[in-house]
């Protein structure tokens, strides 16, 4: 049995068990500009990360390849010398080859603790903020389909840990030149490099993360690396919010760096 509700001022409820008061809420400050903010954010990389993804074209230039292009899974993606080529698509696919695997980061981001409390109050006003009611009538949170899915969220991780992992090889093949020689870098290398550290940074911040590493355990005192590795990914998950922005916002740059360079736009400047 949940508790009895504490009376609202002068005792009086609506319908919905809160205060009965005239105004919709009381807060007075611009308490839609973070939900606003986000909702515009997203929507921008929504638009960007779909035409980039059908676009199907401009995600390879020697020796870089797009992170939304990584790794080519089918027949008909231009190949990357010595980068993650496993075609066990074959030939059938006829879409664009980051349409498979864009699926993984997509259903790590969509289901990720803090995104889904960015869309829900940023698209669903669900709530819109706190102490603000919403406006829907019937609420069952995540407890039916399709909801619920959002409980596959530990499983993306697992996947998420593959691409960053594809992701890294990607960064050390950055480390050549255009004619595939070791030893190089240019400003693109930079590039991969700030964006691997956050793509890693974000998905061990991840909540499911720190839950695998230090959850279900009776005694912290018996397992002190355990402990120890909590401690660090606690920290990351303090700054999940930033992480999340900071590597989405470097997953897009990174890809149009890329687009950049393979349609022509400049070269990459080369440090040696
Ligand atoms: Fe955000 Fe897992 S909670 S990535």
């Amino acid at each position: 049995d949940s508790p009895e509700p504490r009376p609202a001022p002068g005792g009086v409820r609506d319908a919905a068990g809160r205060a009965a008061i005239p105004e919709a809420h009381l807060r007075v400050d611009r308490w839609w500009l973070a939900p606003a903010a986000t909702a515009l954010g997203l929507l921008a990389f929504v638009v960007y990360s779909t035409w980039r993804a059908f676009a199907n074209a401009d995600y390879y230039d020697a020796p870089y390849v797009s992170p939304f292009y990584s790794p080519c899974l089918a027949d008909n993606c231009e190949p990357m010398k010595g980068g993650p080529n496993w075609e066990i698509f074959g030939g059938w696919w006829g879409l664009s080859p980051a349409l498979i695997i864009l699926i993984f980061p997509l259903g790590f981001r969509l289901t990720c603790y803090y995104y889904r409390k960015a869309y829900y109050r940023g698209f669903w006003a669900s709530p819109p903020a706190c102490a603000v009611a919403e406006p829907h009538k019937k609420y069952t949170g995540e407890t039916r389909f399709p909801l619920i899915l959002q409980n596959l969220h530990r499983y993306f991780f697992y996947a998420a840990l593959l691409v960053a992992v594809i992701l890294s090889y990607d960064t050390l093949l950055a480390f050549r030149n255009a004619d595939y020689e070791w030893g190089h870098m240019g400003l693109g290398t930079l590039v991969f490099l700030a964006n691997i550290a956050l793509i890693w940074a974000y998905t061990l911040s991840c909540h499911s993360c720190r839950h695998i590493i230090g959850g279900r355990l009776r005694h912290f005192s018996k397992h002190p690396v355990r402990y120890r590795m909590w401690g660090w990914v606690g920290k990351l998950n303090e700054r999940h919010m930033l992480l999340a922005w900071a590597s989405l916002i470097s997953v897009g740059l990174a890809d149009f760096y890329v687009y950049l360079l393979a349609t022509g736009a400049f070269d990459d400047p080369r440090f040696f």
